[in-house]
């Protein structure tokens, strides 16, 4: 996989693993001193394991790497410019794609789910996979060609999925059998520190998932007025010191995450590092939410949904907080009583104990599904 912002060591360049005499001085040519050589100093050993995303580099090229990439998923972590996919058997039994069924992932990410509904989809099924993230989705679509899946079974768009009926008209596609939707933002968006998502690494304040439009997060904290964004620290992550932060962060156009990160701790001096951290993350996730106007998002595909479903279609939603959860259920509630809906999910399915421990990310997933009237 490319990237743009490698600056490590060369793709392919052997660097090992483990050195046994780091740190030792290394032996010097036999003419050594011969000729007064000016003073160079030794270059310092780099360490184990890179410690900055960019210098990453096995991870950046997951598929020749394959063992040290094994290695980061067994201790629970996800390699850098990869994504784990969430509650996978869960979304596949409530999704149940056959053979020539049509299938869009609205969210296609880094594929993960798309490559599994694939392989249930053939033969003579086709998916098409929509991302609003000009950066990633190139890169997807090519490590699902390298898969085998040619443009006949896979196509990606890049778009929003609020504009689902569209994308579907001009593919020529009438409906959907299957349509996923798995909300937020990718682990290769939140581990990338130039996307400005991390509250880890210092990057530029950006936020956005089509960097190419819209407004960083940067540029709408200088202009936000403050009872507004108290008003969105609260709705969108339910942040408990929206009012204390909000006049205070409003009006400054900080730079980089670690800028915003430290104006949230330095409001909040009382709170012990666990509370600091958990409210930085909690601004950022609603700053997220309003840079990509989120809800507004997927209050338009809810509302589009049923008429993009073929009948007998399902669709299954991750959702990651409450914002998202109480959207989607208010629309499959409502489309079960008008009879849009056949049937929805009673409740929202959790990730397995198993894959919270192995994947922390799929802690606050919850899944709900949907399956429209086989006639209306
Ligand atoms: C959680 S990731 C999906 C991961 C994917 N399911 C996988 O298995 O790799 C969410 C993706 O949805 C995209 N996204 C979020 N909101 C979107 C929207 N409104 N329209 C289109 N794509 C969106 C993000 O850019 C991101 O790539």
């Amino acid at each position: 996989m490319s990237n743009t912002h490698f600056t490590g060591p060369v793709p392919g360049e052997f660097v090992p693993e483990r050195s046994e005499d780091a740190g030792a001085p290394r032996p010097e040519p036999a003419d050594a001193g011969a000729a007064n050589p000016p003073y160079r100093r030794r270059p310092r050993y780099a360490g184990k394991n890179p410690r900055r995303f960019e210098d990453k580099y096995k991870e950046h090229d997951p598929g020749r790497y394959a063992e040290t990439i094994a290695k980061v998923l067994s201790s629970g972590k996800t390699p850098a410019g990869t994504h784990r996919p969430i509650m996978v058997p869960e979304i596949l039994e409530v999704l149940a794609p056959v053979p020539g069924e049509t299938a869009v992932d609205c969210t296609l990410g880094y594929g993960g789910h798309a490559q599994e509904l694939l392989a249930r989809l053939l033969p003579g099924g086709q998916l098409l996979g929509l991302d609003a993230d000009p950066i990633e989705l190139p890169k997807t679509t090519a490590r699902l060609r390298a898969l085998g899946f040619g443009p006949e079974t896979f196509r990606s768009h890049r778009s929003n999925f609020a504009g689902l009926p569209k994308v579907l008209a001009a593919a020529g596609l009438a409906g959907a059998d299957v349509i996923l939707a798995d909300l937020g933002v990718s682990s290769m968006q939140l581990d990338e520190p130039a996307r400005g998502f991390s509250t880890k690494h210092n990057g530029p304040l950006d936020m956005r998932m089509n960097p190419q439009s819209g407004q960083s997060a940067a540029a709408f904290l200088g202009r936000v007025r403050p009872d507004v964004l108290a008003a969105l620290l609260t709705e969108n992550a339910d942040e408990p010191f929206a009012a204390v932060l909000a006049p205070v962060l409003a009006g400054h156009a900080y730079a980089t995450t670690g800028e915003l990160a430290a104006a949230i701790r330095a409001v909040l001096p009382r709170l012990d590092k666990d509370a600091q951290d958990l409210s930085v993350r909690r601004v950022f996730q609603a700053l997220r939410i309003a840079v990509n106007d989120e809800f507004s998002a997927l209050d338009m595909f809810l509302r589009y949904l049923p008429a993009c479903l073929n009948p007998g279609g399902r669709v299954a939603i991750l959702t990651f907080h409450s914002g998202e959860e109480r959207r989607v259920t208010k629309a499959f509630d409502a489309g079960r009583r008008e009879g849009v809906y056949a049937e929805i999910a009673q409740d929202a399915l959790r990730a397995a104990p198993i894959e919270r421990r192995d994947n922390p990310r799929s802690t606050s997933a919850r899944l709900r599904w949907a399956r429209k009237a086989d006639v209306l």
